[in-house]
Formats: structure tokens, C-alpha cells, sequence
């Protein structure tokens, strides 16, 4: 097998276990950062975080239709695998994994994978179905690849917990690790959807991040996290947002309601300025 300098594409199952196996033959650590593409700087400070982290680096790039529901289009998800592959290349990304629909789900396929608790609520209640797609899909990758340590963003905070408690379940031989938001300078989390905001909507929308804050400051100064998340939502309105979906204080692990035990908490939200639905999430710092 070769192994060149520059990034490979590989779109087979077979031919990506090839190239590990051929890794591992050699006492290689493997790292994974899976994507669904249209990568942006949030990714690539995922890949670099890989890159530190193990001898080699793949990044899977696969837009899932598991995890759309039927009102979300995936026709209209941004695909640009020459883009994706310039910029994996340019940061010493060993190689990409892109493979088809087909090859994902060939024809029978019947397995879903569903983690109750941790994905019910949130985005869950929000999204039917969509944690489904993803566990299922990232279980394939880890399966299919099979790395040491697999990176995930933590700006997605409950699909984080949610492939940590599937990983721990399934007991998959992998290190789950996120990695920190990557944010403008007024506060606002890196996303694709971003691209979606007017300069107008593009200003308004840092009021989310902001509004977070505030709650997570409160919280940890003994304030009412209900109260906290209700003056929230209306400063999110106020500021030009349409909807809010949600805005709540969850344990970080299990995203039930905080409870005061002691464990850790997470501010989580979701809102819609204009069509582009923006979400974000903050720790409570102890
Ligand atoms: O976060 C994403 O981009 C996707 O949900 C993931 C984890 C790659 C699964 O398709």
C-alpha cells in the first residue's frame, strides 16, 4: 500500500480498514473526526485537535439522511467534497473517508441504533428521530474505522453526550473526547448555517450566545434556572429572534433537569432568526 504526503480519499469500507490495518501494522495511533463536510473553521480545529491527539487522522465526510426528518431538506445540506478535501489536506489530514449512501446503507439495511434518556429531550423533542440517525451512523463509523480517539464538537453538546452513552453502552474501544466551540469575537458559535444570516440577522444573532451566559452566571449564583431561562428567551425575542425552541438548564451528562446534587450543568438552546435555526450551549462553570 502506499502512503503518500498528501491526503487520500477513500469511499469503501474495505479499503479504509485496509489503510488502518496498514497503520496499525506499524504501531500507529488513529484519531477520527467525523463530518457531514462543508467544513469550516470549527472542523478544522477539531482535525488539529486530532492531529495532536494520534499518529493519523481520518475524517469521514458523509451527509447522513438518517438523521433529517421529513420537513428538513436534506437535497438543500451544502456539499463541497473538493473544498472539504483542500482544506484537510492543507492542515496534514492523512485522509478522508467519503463514502456513498449505498455504501452505508446497502440494500436490507434494518438496524437502528436509539439511546432513550439523553436524547428524549432538547433537540430530541425538537427533531424526532434525528438522535437515531446519528448514533447509528457514528456507531458504523467507529465500527468501520475503528480509531483510538474519535473527536466530536461540543457546540452539538447533546449528540456529544448522546455518542458518549452509546459508546459507553456498546462498549466501543474508543476515547469519545470534545472539543470547545470555536466562536466569532462577539460570541456567536461557528456553524454552517451561519452562512444563512443576513448582516443584519448576522449581528442580532451573538444575543443567543450572550443570553446564555447570563443564564450560566445566574445559575451559579444560587438565581432560579426556570427564571434565569424565561428573562432569557424574551432578551433572545427582543433582539430579533422569531422563535425560541428552547432555553434550559440540564445535568451535562444526562440532560435531565439539574437537580442541585452537585453534578455538572449546561445552559442548552435552540431559536430561529428568520428560517436559520441557531444553537448553542454553555457550561456552568463550578
Ligand atoms: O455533527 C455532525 O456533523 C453529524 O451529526 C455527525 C456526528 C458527523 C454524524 O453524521
Amino acid at each position: 500500500m502506499t502512503q503518500t504526503d498528501t491526503l487520500d480519499i477513500v469511499r469503501k469500507v474495505a479499503d479504509l480498514r485496509a489503510r488502518v490495518k496498514y497503520w496499525r501494522d506499524q504501531g500507529l495511533s488513529v484519531a477520527m473526526v467525523p463530518t457531514m463536510g462543508a467544513l469550516h473553521d470549527g472542523h478544522l480545529t477539531l482535525v488539529r485537535a486530532a492531529l495532536e491527539a494520534a499518529d493519523r487522522v481520518v475524517v469521514s465526510v458523509f451527509v447522513n439522511p438518517t438523521q433529517f426528518g421529513p420537513t428538513e431538506d436534506l437535497s438543500r445540506y451544502p456539499r463541497q467534497e473538493a473544498t472539504d478535501a483542500e482544506a484537510l489536506d492543507g492542515i496534514g489530514c492523512h485522509l478522508m473517508f467519503a463514502p456513498t449512501v449505498e455504501e452505508m446503507y446497502p440494500d436490507g439495511f434494518a438496524t437502528t441504533i436509539s439511546v432513550k434518556g439523553v436524547s428524549e429531550p432538547l433537540e430530541g423533542a425538537c427533531r424526532p428521530g434525528h438522535f437515531d440517525g446519528v448514533a447509528t451512523v457514528v456507531a458504523k463509523l467507529l465500527s468501520q474505522c475503528g480509531p483510538d480517539v474519535a473527536l466530536f464538537g461540543e457546540k452539538d453538546w447533546q449528540q456529544l453526550a448522546v455518542i458518549r452513552r452509546m459508546a459507553r453502552d456498546l462498549d466501543l474501544p474508543v476515547e469519545i473526547r470534545g472539543v470547545p466551540t470555536v466562536r466569532e469575537a462577539d460570541g456567536l458559535a461557528l456553524s454552517s448555517r451561519n452562512a444563512y444570516l443576513s448582516a443584519e440577522q448576522r449581528v442580532q444573532a451573538a444575543a443567543l450566545h450572550r443570553a446564555l451566559v447570563t443564564v450560566a452566571e445566574g445559575v451559579k449564583a444560587g438565581q432560579s434556572p426556570e427564571e434565569l431561562c424565561h428573562r432569557a428567551a424574551a432578551e433572545v425575542l427582543a433582539a430579533g429572534f422569531a422563535h425560541v425552541d428552547y432555553i434550559e438548564v440540564r445535568d451535562a451528562a444526562t440532560m435531565a433537569p439539574l437537580t442541585g446534587n452537585g453534578r455538572p450543568g449546561r445552559v442548552l438552546a435552540a431559536a430561529k432568526l428568520g428560517t436559520t435555526r441557531l444553537i448553542d450551549n454553555v457550561a456552568i462553570e463550578e
